[in-house]
């Protein structure tokens, strides 16, 4: 099982059990936060599903592509941390994650 605690932009926390092999973007929008926009729906060309992950699970993650990079950089929130939830599979490597929503561009 892995659990997931995802923080909204007004700073409340929510702990939700996420399933292997949908993305991090799915997850959130499937427990009810529609805070994350999500707009392309998961083709990496929107940045609407920036997020803030904690830095020991950022760690273990795989390296983001080029193309989420780039977009990551059309952000004016991006920091170290930031991915875009859409390019994020779920994986044990997830189980202890905290996700903040990013601020809404
Ligand atoms: S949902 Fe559009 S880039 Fe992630």
């Amino acid at each position: 099982m892995t659990t997931i605690t995802i923080i909204k932009r007004d700073g409340s926390s929510t702990a939700v059990e996420a399933q292997p092999g949908v993305s991090l973007m799915e997850t959130i929008r499937d427990n009810g936060f529609d805070e994350l926009l999500a707009l392309c729906g998961g083709c990496c060309s929107c940045a609407t599903c920036h997020v803030h992950i904690d830095a020991a699970t950022f760690a273990r993650l795989p390296a983001p592509s080029d193309d989420e990079n780039d977009l990551l950089d059309s952000s004016d929130h991006r920091d170290a941390l930031s991915r875009l939830s859409c390019q994020v599979m779920i994986s044990p490597d997830l189980d202890g994650a905290i996700v903040t929503i990013a601020t809404e561009d």
